[in-house]
């Protein structure tokens, strides 16, 4: 059975959306764009779904709580985006995109700086995720054995590079999402699975905990890394780049703060992150089957998606140094980074790895 609070969250994200002049429900992980914020969103370089839509069409209202899900499961990695082209502000930019029926649904790999492709398959939630997160431009040098690591380090060495070593079967979806957003620059990046620690000792540090993962820096010209010990999430890395590229930072001052950010919870996206868990317990009691296929389509597709305590997409836990001290605080990050309330035990997290697998993946 239900908790009435994990019935109440999981009602409020599969109920049939009210058709309001916004379409999506308030709180639907969609956000409205028009012509102008478009244009702002595709600056970015990120891989995002953008539907076209307008409200009196059927198809866009029962697509509307998919696409909602869809949205849910992958942010903050991969936006999803729609446009009111029955607005009059919008008509004439939905005929520039070539929309000729509604919805139309157009992935956008790396904002406006590839070209998009159209979303021609079934408008299942699952299908909307799998879609975009299997279309990441591939922007990651995946380095196999730990002795090619000096290479890829030597042979890129006029730029900033950044090397990730993770425990994890798969490339995490996070570390796509950077590589994808920062090609181009001046920061290249590269993954190595260092499945126990090994290459980690190899390379002269910890081995670390069972999950955790390794960010390691090699500023333009050096040989030697400098280690990221900030949060390995979406917003404080790409701060952190951000920061690295633009020159003008003392680098040692970017890592500096990086290290200092604490975790401090965020009730907004602690929120969302409940809701993420949800779609899971409802996994577990058994029902809902569009929703197996979404948790399947997270696990398989989705590069140990949820894998991670924090939030959506982050690497590994929170850094040891950046918990915060006192008690209470502390149960709130626990909380937060299982998104579950205390009653429940269920080993979710561990279903990435009693999913069998025809063999390693890096
Ligand atoms: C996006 O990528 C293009 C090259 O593809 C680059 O010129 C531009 O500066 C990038 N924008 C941002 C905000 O990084």
């Amino acid at each position: 059975m239900m908790l009435p609070a994990q019935l109440l969250a999981f009602t409020l994200l599969v109920a049939p959306s009210l058709v309001s002049a916004g379409m999506f429900p308030k709180d639907s992980l969609v956000k409205m764009l028009d012509h102008k914020t478009f244009k702002q969103a595709m600056k970015k370089n990120e891989t995002s779904l953008v539907a076209f839509v307008a409200p009196w069409c059927g198809h866009c209202q029962r697509m509307v709580p998919e696409y909602s899900k869809a949205a849910l499961g992958m942010h903050p990695l991969v936006p999803a985006y729609a446009v009111n082209c029955h607005a009059e502000k919008n008509k004439r930019f939905c005929s520039e995109q070539g929309v000729q029926g509604f919805p139309t649904v157009k992935l956008f790999p790396r904002g406006d700086s590839l070209p998009p492709m159209l979303y021609d398959a079934e408008r299942t939630s699952s299908n909307f995720f799998y879609f975009a997160t299997r279309r990441i431009p591939k922007a990651v040098t995946k380095l196999y054995n730990v002795n090619e690591v000096p290479g890829w380090v030597s042979g890129n060495k006029n730029k900033h590079r950044a090397l990730l070593l993770t425990k994890e079967k798969k490339m995490p979806l996070l570390w796509q999402v950077l590589g994808n957003k920062y090609s181009h620059t001046a920061l290249a990046f590269a993954s190595h699975r260092d499945k126990k620690g090994k290459s980690s000792i190899a390379m002269g540090y910890e081995a670390g905990g069972p999950k955790e993962p390794k960010v390691l820096i090699y500023p333009e010209g050096a040989d030697k890394p400098m280690i990221y010990q900030g949060l390995h999430k979406l917003d404080s890395l790409t701060k952190f780049f951000d920061s690295v590229l633009d020159g003008t930072a003392d680098l040692s001052e970017a890592f500096e703060k990086a290290k200092a950010e604490e975790f401090v919870e965020d009730p907004e996206e602690a929120e969302i992150l409940k809701k993420q868990e949800a779609q899971r317990i409802a996994l577990m009691h058994g029902g809902f089957t569009d929703l197996i296929d979404f948790e399947k389509a997270m696990l398989e597709g989705g590069a140990n998606y949820h894998d991670s305590a924090g939030y959506g997409g982050m690497m590994g836990g929170i850094p040891e140094h950046l918990k915060k001290k006192d008690a209470a605080a502390e149960s709130t990050v626990s909380m937060a980074s299982t998104g579950m309330p205390a009653t429940t035990t269920p080993p979710l997290t561990q279903a990435p790895e009693a999913t069998e697998r025809p063999k390693d993946e890096l």
